[in-house]
Order: structure tokens, then C-alpha cells, then sequence
């Protein structure tokens, strides 16, 4: 079947927690004391049920009614997709399958938890959410959101995206968000760095600690964030649900599960429900984080207690990191431009329950060309590494002669990222 839908109704009325089936994640610690840090230390920062939910250690977390209906706006259920195109083009007897993130007003799957943190963050009465952003996906969900539920946005993009990407700024600002490219000198953080270099590129590390900074200074705000923290990765498991479904009625079960890492959002949307398996020992999966050869952190970073943030304003959180003060070179795929990734990603690397592999620039934008030349939809940078790793696991299923059903997250389109295919591909 070349695609499988969902009805509306069949739309998953619970998060998966995949917190509940790690009883040893490290927790946050408090940098000076290293004391573990509790929901208390959180509240004044994050919206109050995001912060009981990055906490909670129940398995299943309700979606609330009213979200679900903003869920089935932005497009959701989305359609899993078969690549025979793609498969007939490389001569695989594999089958590949893609989640269709890309479905949906702002064009990727940030949209899941931004749609729940806008939520949250209007019921409790707050007036508007400062986050930042990399490519620029993440602050058009969070100004998509945020409109939806009658509140506003302050999104620090890192300067470089900014400039690499109008247009991104200009959805954000359509939807009525306020765009600073970042380090800006709103904050104090952003002007001990613009002192130093008038011209800095930014980075999402920087960008975290000017919207923390924002958010502390106003208590009609709080921050959000489009990542690596438990409760955003809570939010994206509808992919992963969804796509579980799908699979049950295709009657078939995927061997090799794939997603790009920048925090781990995405990936872990996508994997964390059928990891619920492993985890159990129900079921037993080949799980890729895909990441670019530039910013390698689940690869070639230390496990180790590290800053969420560039300047150091955030809890330590136990993972793979590059360093906090690790500055990512200004690849296109802006979204994977971050120093470390999800604790519970990273844990689940430690253990070996999955694995990693890294990709330079020039060969994930081949293996994009190669989709839209294929499949006809643009992915986003960020996908064009997970569609890399497919490639790549289709023709090792060729040489070996296996017909491996592969699955990987198509995270959003692209059509706002064509400089970087023009200047990688010189098109
Ligand atoms: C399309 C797309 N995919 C992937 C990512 C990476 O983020 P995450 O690892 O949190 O999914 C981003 C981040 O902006 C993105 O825009």
C-alpha cells in the first residue's frame, strides 16, 4: 500500500512516558550544590503542568480533549507514507516507509509540542512564551501556537539562520511573534557576546540562555523550549503512536527505525513508543539517531553532566555532549546546531538500546536531491540526514539480499530552506 491514513477519531488520546520505563535516569542537578533538582525549581521558569509533566512517572499522560482539536487542525492523524520510488531507484528488496511530519501549517513536527505548551501556558494565564530558535521551525510552531491560544511569542533566533533564512522570520512575524536574531542586546547575556564579536553567528546554546533570561525578567512570561527536556519529547510520542497504529494495519513491523537528532524531539516522538517494546522486552528494534558530522553529540560527545545552555543559566542535565560552549559550525541543518541531546536519548545510547552515525553536509543534501527527485517532496536539512541513513540501510539490505522494512521520520519540508540546497548542491 503506498499510504496509510488514520481517521480523526483514531487520533491517540495519550503520551506515551517514556520516563516511567527508565527508573534510572539522572536527574537535573543544581549546578553549584549538585543537589537533584525537583518540580519547585522548575516553576518559576516553565508553564506548571509542563513542569509536572517533564517530573511525572505515570506511563500514559492524557491529551486533553480541547488539544486533540487543535491536533486534528495542524493535520493530524498524519499518513505514513511508502517510498517505492525511492526503493525502485536504489533497487532495494528493503521497504521504506516515512511519517508525513511535514503535513502541517508551519511544515514540521515541532507543531506537536508547541500546540501543548501554548495550551498550558494560556489556561494558566501567562501573556506570552519566550523561546529560541535554530533553523526557524520551531519559532514558527511556537508563533503558530501561541496565536492559536490568544498569547503571544519572543523568539531569540540564532543570528546565522536569521540570515540564512528570511522567511522563516517573516511566518513567525505573521502569526504576530516578535523575532530578535540572537545574541541580541535585549539581554545581558547577549550583549557580553555581541561585545565580543559584533558578528557572531549565534547558536541555539546562546539563544537558550537570552529567552531564559527574557522570561526571568517578566512574570506575565515563561519560557519554552522546542526540545531535548522530557515533557517536549512527552508531546512529540503522537508520532510514534500514530505511526505504530499505521504499522498494525499494514499488518507489518518495521526492522530499522530512523530520525535525525538536533535535541532528540523528533527521534524520540518517533522511536520512544515502539522502544516501549524493547524497554519490556516485548519487542527488539535497530534504532539510528542520525546526525551531522559537524555537531556529532550522541557520536563523538562525553556522557557527562553538562549546561542545557551556552552561558550557563541552566540546571546541569546528564548527557552526550560536545560542551556547552561548543560552537556549531553554521551548517544549513540549523536545527541539529545543539551541544548536547535529551537526557533519555543519550541514556538510551549508553545502554545500547540505540545506536548513532554522523553524515557530512554535502552527502545528506545529495540523498535530499535524490528524494525530490524520487519521492517529489523537499525535505528540510534537518530530514535530509535521516533520509541519508535510510538510503544507506536500503542498500546494505541490497547487498546483503534482505528484505528489511526500514521506517524513518520525515521531520518537515524544505521549501523554506532552499539557499542551502543552492549552496551545497550549486544548483
Ligand atoms: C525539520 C526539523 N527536523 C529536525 C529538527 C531537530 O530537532 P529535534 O532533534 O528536536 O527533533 C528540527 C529542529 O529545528 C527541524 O526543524
Amino acid at each position: 500500500m503506498l499510504r496509510m491514513d488514520l481517521k480523526g477519531e483514531d487520533l491517540p488520546k495519550y503520551w506515551y512516558n517514556i520516563v516511567s520505563d527508565l527508573p534510572d535516569l539522572p536527574p537535573p542537578i543544581h549546578p553549584a550544590t549538585k543537589e537533584p533538582l525537583g518540580p519547585n525549581d522548575f516553576y518559576p521558569l516553565f508553564p506548571k503542568e509542563c513542569v509536572n509533566q517533564e517530573f511525572s512517572k505515570e506511563r500514559y499522560v492524557a491529551i486533553p480533549e480541547e488539544l486533540r482539536e487543535f491536533y486534528l487542525r495542524i493535520g493530524r492523524p498524519t499518513p505514513l507514507y511508502r517510498a517505492k520510488r525511492l526503493e525502485e531507484y536504489l533497487g532495494t528488496p528493503a521497504k521504506i516507509y516515512y511519517k508525513r511530519e511535514d503535513v502541517s501549517p508551519t511544515g514540521s513536527h515541532k507543531l506537536n509540542t508547541a500546540l501543548a505548551q501554548a495550551f498550558y501556558a494560556a489556561k494558566e494565564g501567562l501573556e506570552y512564551l519566550t523561546t529560541e530558535t535554530g533553523a526557524g521551525q520551531w519559532g514558527s510552531a511556537l508563533s503558530y501556537a501561541t496565536m492559536m491560544m490568544g498569547i503571544r511569542a519572543l523568539v531569540f533566533m540564532v543570528r546565522i539562520s536569521y540570515l540564512q533564512k528570511p522567511y522563516r522570520k517573516l511566518v513567525m512575524r505573521l502569526y504576530g511573534a516578535e523575532v530578535v536574531p540572537s545574541p541580541s542586546d535585549r539581554t545581558e547575556v547577549g550583549r557580553k557576546y555581541l561585545e565580543r564579536d559584533p558578528e557572531h553567528p549565534g547558536s541555539l546554546g546562546i539563544a537558550i540562555s537570552e529567552a531564559i533570561e527574557a522570561a526571568m525578567k517578566d512574570d506575565k512570561a515563561k519560557y519554552s523550549l522546542g526540545s531535548v527536556l522530557n515533557h517536549v519529547l512527552l508531546h512529540q510520542t503522537i508520532i510514534g503512536l500514530e505511526a505504530k497504529k499505521q504499522f498494525e494495519a499494514l499488518g507489518e513491523k518495521p526492522d530499522i527505525l530512523i530520525g535525525c537528532v538536533g535535541g532528540g524531539s523528533n527521534f524520540a516522538g518517533f522511536t520512544f513508543p515502539f522502544l516501549e517494546e524493547v524497554l519490556k522486552e516485548k519487542g527488539s528494534y535497530d534504532v539510528v539517531a542520525v546526525e551531522p558530522s559537524a555537531v556529532p553529540s550522541l557520536t563523538d560527545g562525553e556522557y557527562r553532566y553538562d549546561f542545557g545552555d551556552t552561558a550557563g543559566i541552566t540546571p546541569l542535565l546528564m548527557m552526550y555532549t560536545l560542551g556547552h560552549d561548543f560552537v556549531p559550525p553554521p551548517i544549513h541543518a540549523g536545527g541539529l546546531r545543539y551541544h548536547g541531546a535529551a537526557p533519555t536519548v543519550s541514556l538510551l545510547k549508553k545502554k545500547g538500546i540505540i545506536r548513532s552515525v554522523k553524515y557530512p553536509q554535502e552527502d545528506v543534501f545529495e540523498a535530499g536531491r535524490i528524494f525530490a527527485r524520487t519521492e517529489g517532496i523537499i525535505p528540510a536539512p534537518e530530514t535530509n540526514h535521516a533520509i541519508k541513513a535510510a538510503i544507506d540501510e536500503a542498500l546494505k539490505a541490497k547487498k546483503d539480499g534482505e528484505r528489511k522494512i526500514i521506517a524513518f521520520n520525515f521531520s518537515g519540508h524544505g521549501l523554506l530552506d532552499l539557499k542551502g540546497y543552492e549552496d551545497v548542491l550549486k544548483i
